[in-house]
């Protein structure tokens, strides 16, 4: 997330496949190893509406779409429909040997002046357990796969042509609330992501002064939109940790 709402409560409602979302904070838990939430934190910013729709799932495995029409207020993340993984947390990082993600997205409709992202966002905490932007939130890491419009992540740009993972990032980096934001950001459309997380991982240990024994306490993904409309069609996406 781009700004500072925590949230702490979530709608549980029953699993099936092919299930839509459409309330503020109605998540679908336990979908393979995965919730997924609507979370229209930003809601009342702007004026729109926002479902999320579970294709199915199996073990790491996902498939959703999120399908959003938002005004007002362009500036305003709206909010972060996203899939979080109930299993890869709860891990030093100096512990994880990999971390597998793959995610492959479209937006099969889009708004003429779009302004959104498509992004991981990855918590981590000096406590094994936290919930994400929440009190033991150290770090937010995230990951940019797409920027559309002039948005920017939180802070300023602090490197340049930074390669991990094989591709080039800037690094943006700024304080939210309790933790620090440090941003994986690129102006290139990625809609077919392959990587191990740990190449991420390694850069921030070593090139951010983040702790090898910081907790990952979460691995996030999902877009936040501000303004415009698209629906967004995750065909596949998973992500793993080993130690
Ligand atoms: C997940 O997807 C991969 C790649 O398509 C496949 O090889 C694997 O069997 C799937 N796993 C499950 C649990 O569905
Ligand atoms: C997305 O939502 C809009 C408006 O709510 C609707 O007209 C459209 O059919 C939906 N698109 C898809 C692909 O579900
Ligand atoms: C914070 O960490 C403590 C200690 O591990 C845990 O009991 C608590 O549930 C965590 N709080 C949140 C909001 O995640
Ligand atoms: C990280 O820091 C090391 C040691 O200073 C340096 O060799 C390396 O090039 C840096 N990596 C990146 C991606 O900037």
């Amino acid at each position: 997330m781009l700004l500072s709402i925590l949230l702490t409560t979530a709608m549980v409602v029953s699993t099936s496949n092919a299930q839509t979302l459409t309330g503020q904070y109605d998540c679908i838990k336990g979908a393979g190893n995965y919730d997924l939430c609507q979370n229209l934190w930003g809601k009342s910013s702007g004026v729109g509406s926002q479902s999320s729709t579970l294709i199915s799932a199996s073990g790491d495995n996902i498939s959703w779409s999120t399908n959003w029409t938002w005004a007002n207020n362009e500036n305003s993340v709206k909010s972060y429909a996203n899939v979080e993984s109930t299993t890869a947390k709860g891990v030093k990082l100096s512990d994880i040997k990999t971390a597998p993600t793959t995610w492959v997205w479209d937006h099969t409709t889009q708004s003429d002046g779009i302004r959104a992202d498509v992004a991981y966002d990855i918590w981590t905490g000096v406590q094994s357990v936290g919930a994400p932007a929440s009190a033991n939130s150290s770090y937010e890491f995230m990951i940019w796969l797409a920027k559309l419009g002039g948005i920017q992540p939180v802070g300023s740009r602090i490197a340049s042509n930074v390669q991990v993972a094989g591709y080039n990032w800037e690094i943006w980096r700024g304080p939210n609330t309790n933790w620090q934001v440090i941003s994986f950001f690129t102006t290139d459309l990625i809609k077919n992501f392959q990587v191990d997380l740990t190449d991420f991982f390694d850069y921030l240990i070593a090139n951010q002064s983040v702790s090898s024994s910081q907790y990952l306490q979460s691995i996030q993904a999902g877009t936040e939109p501000f303004t415009g409309s698209a629906n967004l069609v995750t065909s596949q996406y998973s992500v793993s940790i080993t130690t």
